[in-house]
């Protein structure tokens, strides 16, 4: 039988029960599609620096290097908010992005037809279906050039700096063209071109990879004006690429288009089969050990792990469908409205894994 090794980043605030829950459907999807998974922990965020003094520590690199697959809960918390830049939670996280060379960020903008009217823009203006996916460079850019504090005139100062070479832009350029490809064959890609040098390298480079690409129909977005047509008119976006600091606002933004950012997962990948799967909420401290966390982002992070890394496409299909058929029925609190059963953390997890079965 074949058998797949994972390694589990809990990390903090919710991100323990979440997994627990992500970990539970798979197990259940394993015996049914026939397949093994072993499973290993380690640290990453908050609580590798409760237990190690640092967010990343190397054992951690190292398990998640010798894995066939990463799941992540999510990493930080007001508890950790007093320490250093470059040892705060999120630096383990950016480290561990970093260290695999999970350079392309894949995160679906998606309207489960049950929750449609959880969508904060009206019913006309979502259509049908929303149906977006987001690629978002992730280990380049002003996350991870030089940056600085120093002094200007006797007044304090800091610089961040965003930077890519052409090898950087066609690698994410190739993942999308090739997404788009596998979609609706409409690429955006989103930049600062009016402004910044790295934006028109950036949208130079795309121009000349479409040409790799002829039946992908590529056009250009001002990452403002994107921002703009995201809420005016969503419909009109099949694939979107772009920078790491103009994914990382304009995922979250799209996310909320659907209705819940408790239901949106994410895959990261570098150029082998080693992904990292995360749903792209954060830790929620607040709501942290109540039971109440919606754990089918980190659900749906699993069918992505088992479509992009594992290649078992029908389990994936298999959670998936088992998500969208859960949600006519049963919510926990984020998603709950009248006539609903309102349920925990586990027992969603639970009625997932019946789904499947
Ligand atoms: C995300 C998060 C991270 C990011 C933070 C926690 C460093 O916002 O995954 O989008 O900015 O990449
Ligand atoms: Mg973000």
């Amino acid at each position: 039988m074949k058998s797949y090794n994972i390694t589990l980043l809990k990390g903090d605030g919710i991100g323990p029960e979440i997994i627990n829950e992500a970990v539970k459907v798979l197990n259940v999807t394993a015996e049914k599609y026939g397949f093994g998974v072993n499973y290993e922990e380690a640290l990453l965020g908050g609580c590798a620096i409760d237990a190690t003094g640092v967010p990343l520590p190397q054992e951690t690199v190292d398990k998640c290097k010798s894995s066939d697959s990463v799941l992540l809960g999510a990493v930080g918390g007001p508890k950790w908010d007093t320490q250093p830049g470059s040892n705060r939670p999120e630096a383990g996280l950016l480290g561990i992005r970093g260290a695999l060379g999970l350079f392309a960020n894949l995160r679906p903008a998606v309207i489960f037809e049950p929750l449609k009217n959880a969508s904060p823009l009206r019913e006309d203006i979502i259509g049908e279906a929303m149906d977006i996916m987001i690629v978002r460079e992730l280990t380049g850019g002003i996350y991870f050039g030089k940056r600085g504090n120093f002094e200007e005139d006797g007044i304090p100062a800091a610089y961040d700096t965003e930077k890519y070479n052409v090898n950087e832009i066609q690698r994410i350029g190739r993942v999308a063209f090739d997404m788009a490809m596998k979609r609706n064959k409409k690429l955006t890609s989103v930049d600062k071109a009016n402004v910044l040098d790295s934006s028109r390298l950036w949208r130079k480079t795309m121009i000349e990879l479409s040409s790799e690409y002829p039946e992908v129909e590529l056009n250009h977005l001002y990452v403002d004006n994107c921002a703009m047509q995201l809420v005016r008119n969503p419909k009109q976006f099949d694939v979107i690429v772009t920078s790491n600091i103009f994914g990382d606002i304009l995922s979250d933004e799209a996310s909320m288009i659907s209705g819940s950012i408790g239901m949106l997962a994410s895959a990261s990948l570098n150029s082998t089969k080693l992904g990292m799967y995360e749903p792209i909420h954060g830790s929620a401290p607040d709501i942290a050990g109540q039971g109440i966390a919606n754990p089918l982002a980190t659900i749906l992070s699993v069918a992505m792990m088992l479509r992009y890394s594992l290649d078992e496409s029908k389990a994936a299909d298999a959670i998936e469908n088992a998500v969208a058929e859960v949600l006519k029925t049963t919510r926990t609190p984020d998603i709950y409205t009248e006539g609903m059963k309102k349920v925990s953390t586990s027992e969603m997890g639970d009625a997932v894994c019946a789904l499947i079965k």
